[in-house]
């Protein structure tokens, strides 16, 4: 909002937080947000506090942008932290103002707050919009200054004139669509959208499985799909599934809302995609369990990326470190390295070994699990690494080097919804040939 060119000020509780981010500093990587958090501190338009008061009395649009985790023990979202920072908030509104909600919510949230800010700020005209927020990690400043969509979930006019007036420096300069919905349908723009992103990561890993039954390629079968553009290739990608704060949650959170609306039947499927989701990081255990001859206890594994995804040092919910803590747990020496995330992995798997490099890493280990698809490990030269490791076995469970390289440089190489060894290595007897009658088929059945 400073970069579009509004005064800024920003609340929260930690002050620990807020000081660090007031000295220029963000608590967490995102690339360019660095840059943007400096250049509008020196430009005197952002500002932090950690005083409810303060930020009621300067703030005309207020933005609720806290998480909404799963609930500790259960499926549903934690709305704590969106009612605490309503209690903070509302009993300091003593002028007209709009809130505006960013957070990811179950459906009826929106309402359930807007009554609360009627009741509890001592203004009139104290109003609710939902806005919710589609911004990837590893992308937030591009996806925030230049998004797909805007949809604004409004009860008044006015609370769309506000939020096409706080949102004007994008709309004037892009061609942003805004859509202008009820609460409740805004509300499910988020979680529909996670989920259909969730369900076509499951659904290519679930080819995955199937391929596996029949030694086919799952990364060749999704190239070919991704050709289709009704399909299209994004979140096409197959491996060891989707982690991170918000896809796993937010599926089970709308699972459990659907349920509570008695519509659960309607969501059947995403419990499915769930379970696809954690059995493929099963199968990455059961491929470096088999490298090293059918038991993993005493067996020293190197794991290569700890964050859910390659540009975020973020460890929320990450299938990385989720298999790493599998592998220790069969009683592997797991040892980790990652480029950004290893000061959170730390923390959140005290019981692993961090190394600071990947040569480090893989020095002595026999068998390599590649988790987290960072650059620089495609980069990685396979000879240099064998000369270090006591077993040449690469598990890459996202897809991420390139196969032959690997295999020339002498390392057996594993991966998810893959063939364990080249077509053309694969002995004759093993290829079905069709006959004839079974080519015509498959002839016809691809006209059809
Ligand atoms: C997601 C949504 O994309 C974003 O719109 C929403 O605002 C927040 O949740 P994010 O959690 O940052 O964003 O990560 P995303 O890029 O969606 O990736 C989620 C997970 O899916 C990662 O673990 C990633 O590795 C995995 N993934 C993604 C795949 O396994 N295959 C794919 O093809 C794409």
């Amino acid at each position: 909002m400073a970069e579009l060119g509004f005064e800024v000020l920003a609340v929260d509780v930690d002050a620990a937080k807020i000081d660090r981010l007031a000295r220029g500093e963000v608590p967490f990587f995102e690339p360019g947000l660095d840059e943007l958090l400096r250049s509008n501190l020196a430009a005197g338009r952002l500002r932090f506090t950690t005083s409810f008061e303060q930020v009621a009395a300067f703030g005309d649009v207020h933005f609720l942008c806290v998480g909404t985790p799963q609930q500790p023990g259960g499926q549903g979202a934690d709305l704590s932290y969106l009612h605490g920072a309503v209690s903070a908030l509302a009993p300091h509104l003593r002028r007209r103002c709009l809130v505006v909600g960013k957070s990811t919510v179950p459906v009826g949230t929106a309402a359930a707050l807007a009554a609360r800010l009627t009741a509890e700020a001592p203004a009139e005209g104290v109003e609710l919009a939902w806005n919710p927020e589609f911004l990837r990690e590893g992308f937030a400043v591009d996806d925030t200054l230049r998004p797909d969509r805007l949809v604004f979930g409004v009860a008044s006019a006015s609370a769309e004139d506000t939020l096409r007036a706080v949102y004007a420096p994008i709309t004037s300069r892009q061609d942003t669509p805004v859509i202008v919905a009820d609460f409740a349908t805004a509300e499910l723009v988020k979680v529909a959208a996670n989920s259909f992103l969730a369900t076509k990561i499951s659904y290519i890993n679930a080819m995955a499985e199937v391929c596996e039954s029949v030694d086919a390629d799952v990364t060749t079968l999704a190239r070919a799909l991704s050709l289709d553009d009704r399909i299209g290739g994004k979140f096409l990608r197959p491996g060891v599934g989707f982690g991170g704060g918000c896809l796993p949650k937010d599926i089970r959170a709308f699972l459990a809302r659907a349920d509570e609306l008695g519509v659960g039947h309607s969501l059947t499927f995403l419990r499915e995609v769930d379970e696809i989701n954690l059995r493929r990081r099963e199968r990455v255990v059961e491929l470096a369990r088999a490298a090293v001859g059918g038991s993993l206890a005493g067996r020293r594994v190197a794991v290569l990326g700890a964050s859910f995804k390659p540009n975020s040092d973020d460890v929320r919910d990450s299938p990385a470190l989720a298999v790493a803590g599998l592998l220790a747990s069969e009683g592997a020496a797991v040892t980790v390295y990652d480029p950004m995330a290893m000061d959170n992995a730390r923390k959140a798997r005290p019981e692993l070994s961090y190394a600071p490099s990947v040569t480090a890493a893989v020095t002595g280990s026999e068998v390599t699990v590649l988790l987290t698809e960072w650059a620089e490990f495609a980069e990685l030269d396979p000879a240099a690494l064998g000369g270090v490791a006591a077993g040449q076995t690469v598990v890459d469970a996202r897809h991420a080097l390139d196969p032959a390289r690997w295999r020339l440089a002498g390392w057996t190489y594993l991966a998810p919804g893959r063939p364990a060894m080249p077509a053309a290595a694969v002995p004759a007897a093993r290829r079905r040939r069709p006959t004839p009658r079974r080519a015509r088929a498959a002839f016809s059945a691809a006209q059809a």
